[in-house]
């Protein structure tokens, strides 16, 4: 397994580009099952996870071709079973459901596991599907759904830590291809939901509302092809714009949505860190001391789970007391512990973890967990003096494109290490 090594204490300068949103160019790959016709997607980025369903779309039958950052998909003849072990490993793989369901009236996917930030349960998924008519088995694994006809209706789908991101793209796939009108409450806001809803009318269907907690999705009797460019990765951009801060340097970041990330930027000011938004680019770097601040993980349009890691690495550096709450996802602290291996003064208290900042770090060999820990440790690494070496980077590959290659741009001192 990879591993990155890191010489920390390099302010970091100079341009990065932001790739493509992970989180918006998967369940956008699922969608490419509802019609047997060619769709183009471009600004597609380099990671393991889209590899993975691309692997995945193959072994349901569809044609996909990737020529750098555009991949062509179709899915002219297909069947509602996956490759079991392929489709096991990733969660993100969960939103072919919806596509296949509503493509042939019949699926059948593993099981999602959990991970290391939590049980990840799918009982919203389930609930929206069976609303619209289907008939679900769970068992031996798989989770096996059918539905001669899928029939529009009204569905509530917010669950005990507020909407479902996954499961609103789902519901929304499915409910493209279903009679009449379905209006889908207390759905996810995020803005890779509004991009996938957007591909979706793109290629016929009639939705309204995305990016408000209120879907209403009319059902058309098919869908057709289409071409679509996926938004900037909000959280790629954010993760950069820490690294400025904790480096002390000055990152221009391009091809970013400011207008995504409003929270994490207002946060950031409050942090003591300067941000300049310039159209689709920010200018990051401190703007004198920074400041301990309280941050709590929220839904959009709030503080992004996926940046609560990287900004709780602000926070060891910040001279005080911040307190960094998590309310989306039951145990997202893995990153603490190894955290405090690099001398980070950090305790968790419930869903907040209480950090004490102020001290320089110091470089260590740590242990990569899940992809956005992973980002974190790399970060700390960035800010650590001496050498950090950041373990099981495969993690990272999953969610940032060429992150090392990026940092190294910034003139970080970074390298990979193949394990042999
Ligand atoms: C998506 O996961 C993202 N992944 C996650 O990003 C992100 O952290 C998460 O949304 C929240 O924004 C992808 O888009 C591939 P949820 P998703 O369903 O959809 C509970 C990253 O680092 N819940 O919005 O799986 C769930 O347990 C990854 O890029 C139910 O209770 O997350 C959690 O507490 C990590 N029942 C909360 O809702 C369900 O049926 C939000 O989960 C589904 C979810």
């Amino acid at each position: 397994m990879d591993s990155l090594l890191i010489k920390g204490g390099v302010p970091l300068h100079g341009d990065v580009q932001i790739s493509g949103a992970k989180n918006a160019v998967l369940p956008i790959m699922a969608a490419t099952l509802l019609t047997n016709e060619p769709c183009v997607i471009r600004h597609v980025p380099d990671l393991t996870d889209v590899k993975f369903m691309g692997k995945i779309l193959q072994s349901l039958g569809a044609e996909v071709t990737i020529e750098g950052d555009t991949f062509t998909v179709q899915a002219r003849r297909i069947k509602g079973h996956g490759d079991y072990e392929l489709i096991r490993k990733m969660r993100g793989s969960i939103c072919i459901l919806g596509p296949l369901l509503a493509r042939l009236r019949k699926a059948e996917v593993s099981q999602p596991g959990g991970c290391v930030i939590g049980t990840r349960p799918i009982d919203l998924h389930l609930k929206g599907l069976r609303a619209l008519g289907a008939k679900i088995v769970v068992d031996e694994g798989y989770v096996r759904v059918q539905a001669p006809r899928l029939i529009g209706t009204e569905i509530f789908l917010g669950g005990r830590a507020g909407p479902t991101v996954l499961g609103t793209a789902n519901i929304m796939s499915a409910a493209v291809l279903a009679e009449g009108v379905t209006i889908i409450e207390s759905a996810a806001c995020e803005p890779e939901v509004t991009d996938l809803a957007n591909f979706l009318n793109a290629m016929g269907a009639k939705i309204q509302g995305a990016g408000s907690p209120t879907l209403t999705i009319t059902g058309v009797k098919e869908l057709h092809g289409a071409e679509h460019e996926v938004i900037p990765d909000r959280i790629e951009a954010a993760t950069f714009a820490i690294a400025a801060a904790m480096t002390n340097g000055e990152i221009t970041i391009h091809g970013a949505r400011p207008d995504h990330m409003n929270a994490v930027i207002d946060k950031l000011r409050e942090a003591g860190v300067k941000v300049e938004r310039r159209g689709t680019s920010l200018v990051v770097k401190r703007g004198g001391k920074l400041q301990p601040v309280d941050v709590t993980t929220l839904p959009y349009a709030g503080f992004p789970t996926d940046v609560q890691a990287q900004m709780m690495a602000l926070m060891c550096l910040t001279p005080g007391i911040s307190i960094i709450t998590e309310r989306i996802f039951e145990s997202r602290f893995s990153h603490v512990a190894e955290l405090g291996r690099l001398g980070a003064d950090i305790s968790i208290e419930g869903p907040s973890a209480i950090v004490k900042g102020g001290k320089r770090l110091s470089g260590a060999p740590v242990m990569a967990s899940d992809l956005r820990a992973s980002a974190a440790l790399v970060l700390a690494g960035l800010a650590a003096k001496g050498s950090t070496q950041v373990n099981r980077i495969y993690h990272l590959d999953r969610g940032y494109e060429k992150i090392d290659q990026k940092l190294k741009q910034l003139g970080a001192r970074i390298s990979r290490i193949q394990e042999t």
